[in-house]
């Protein structure tokens, strides 16, 4: 059995330290993972009440279904202003839309950050947690991976290269497996 894992990245920048992390993830996932990383989500409008009442924009189509089809999530999120960013709340947003046919109900997720502070999104990925409630998605408990001072780990190429945060990176990832499992059964 392979978990196709939903890889959503909460920043549109080039030199993303969240979208590094994300491709240490796909590298570092256990043999019963594969991690598809999202790239539309810079594509969905803001959300807006009339242009859901007139048929979901084919960007928003695209990302429900990748949803749908992924049996869990992997969230890198930036920190911004002590919350998420905007770009990726519009998502969450617009996926759970609906109610009571959201796509996101009942996902198992797991959340992962990256700053250049020393908090390592602690506050954002609180706040995520808190919207998951309202969307019924189940985010892994622990182990947590806050990225503080994320420019002394990942190399002007994206790399993550402290063998430490990356060996820590797998032991999460392992432990989503599970939790996967578990949530699923
Ligand atoms: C930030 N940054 C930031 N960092 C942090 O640890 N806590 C915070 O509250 C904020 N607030 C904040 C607001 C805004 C508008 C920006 C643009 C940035 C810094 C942030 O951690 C840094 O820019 C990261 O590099 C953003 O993530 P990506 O784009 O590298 O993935």
């Amino acid at each position: 059995m392979t978990w196709n894992v939903l890889g959503i990245v909460g920043s549109l920048r080039a030199a993303s330290y969240n979208r590094a992390l994300m491709r240490a993830a796909v590298e570092l996932a256990p043999a019963d993972m594969k991690i598809t990383v999202f790239d539309g989500i810079g594509d969905l409008p803001l959300f807006n009440g009339d242009v859901e009442a007139a048929g979901d924009p084919p960007p928003v189509q695209r990302f429900k279904q990748a949803i749908a089809a992924a049996d869990a999530l992997l969230i890198a999120t930036p920190e911004y202003n002590y919350g998420v960013p905007g770009l990726l709340k519009n998502a969450i947003d617009w996926g759970s839309r609906p109610p009571g046919k959201s796509a996101f109900r009942g996902k198992p997720a797991a959340i992962v950050g990256a700053s250049m502070g020393t908090g390592g999104t602690t506050r954002a990925q609180h706040s995520l947690r808190q919207s998951f409630v309202a969307v019924e998605i189940y985010a892994m408990v622990q182990p947590e991976f806050l990225l503080a001072r994320a420019h002394d780990r990942i190399d002007v190429d994206g790399r993550l290269h402290d063998e430490k945060t990356r060996n820590a990176l797998g032991a999460v990832l392992t432990a989503f497996s599970v939790w996967i499992a578990r949530c699923r059964r």
